[in-house]
């Protein structure tokens, strides 16, 4: 896997690199699945040398991308990457220096490497399971907080929240009365890498995609900290929409038993495995 690793990182550098370049120079802007999910030339741009370059490399593996450049896995271990070329849209599209770019590589359901890349901080964060996780050259460990009263959480909202139930609101809510602090920086892939700098205590977030979260737990878990969904099972596998709770653990149940009252039924359903 080591080889998968300095491989990831070496591609994530370069279409940060690339990204660096877009916040400078200008680009064109579209939109997806509504008037607020937005995709800038450099989403693509970046998810064209990002899949480029790991198909290259593992021609034989298979690739779940946002923007649309998947392939199916013909590897015999079912090795599979998840890549999200520009975790971050609306801040990069706004100019606000905060998005990343996130890779993982998946054995079937157990994540093996992630890396996410901050290109205008030159942050790297990267894990490779049973081995730990890092910035840069440092080793990462989780905070040690002992209640969401003394936690700063993150999170996030929905690109379809203008007509769905499952908002997230209530649930910001109860926990705004309750924490610290509270931050939505817009870049899931970095919230989670976070958490494992131990910058954040807490983060939960409903409805995040497969590219979203893949790199962001395994940093999580090899920081130290846990992972689960939304009602406190074990994340299992990825689904297209998935509702989790990350924390350095401490918190964990507290976070959960102040979610629970806000739960409705959509709120508690899983997906199907992405494929
Ligand atoms: C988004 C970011 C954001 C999260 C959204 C994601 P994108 O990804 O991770 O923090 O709240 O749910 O969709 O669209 O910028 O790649
Ligand atoms: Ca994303
Ligand atoms: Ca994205």
């Amino acid at each position: 896997m080591r080889d998968c690793l300095e491989k990831a990182k070496e591609i994530a550098l370069e279409a940060g690199a690339l990204l660096r370049k877009g916040q400078q120079e200008g680009f064109t802007l579209d939109r997806k699945s509504s008037s607020i999910d937005l995709v800038t030339e450099y989403d693509r741009l970046a998810e064209k040398l990002v899949v480029g370059g790991l198909t290259r490399a593992f021609p034989s593996h298979g690739i779940v991308a946002e923007e649309g450049s998947s392939s199916p896995c013909r590897h015999p271990d079912g090795l599979r990457w998840f890549v999200d070329p520009l975790d971050g849209t609306n801040n990069f599209a706004h100019r606000i220096p905060h998005f990343s770019v996130s890779i993982a590589l998946y054995q079937e359901d157990e994540p093996q490497v992630g890396v996410v890349y901050d290109p205008l901080r030159e942050e790297l964060f990267w894990a490779q399971k049973g081995e730990g996780a890092y910035l840069n050259d440092q080793p990462l460990s989780i905070s040690d907080a002992p209640t969401v009263e003394h936690s700063i959480l993150a999170s996030g909202f929905p690109y379809d929240r203008h007509h769905d139930a499952v908002d997230n609101l209530a649930q910001m809510g109860v926990f705004l009365k309750k924490c610290q602090g509270f931050r939505r920086f817009g870049s899931c892939a970095l919230d989670l890498s976070y958490v494992a700098a131990a910058r954040y205590d807490g983060f939960w977030e409903f409805k995040l995609s497969p590219w979203d979260l893949a790199a962001g737990l395994l940093l999580v878990t090899e920081a130290g900290g846990r992972i689960s969904r939304i009602d406190g099972s074990p994340v299992g596998y990825l689904t297209e929409k998935n509702h989790v709770v990350v924390s350095n653990g401490h918190i964990h149940q507290e976070m959960l038993d102040l979610l629970k009252p806000t739960l409705t039924e959509a709120h508690l359903r899983t997906g199907e495995r992405v494929l």
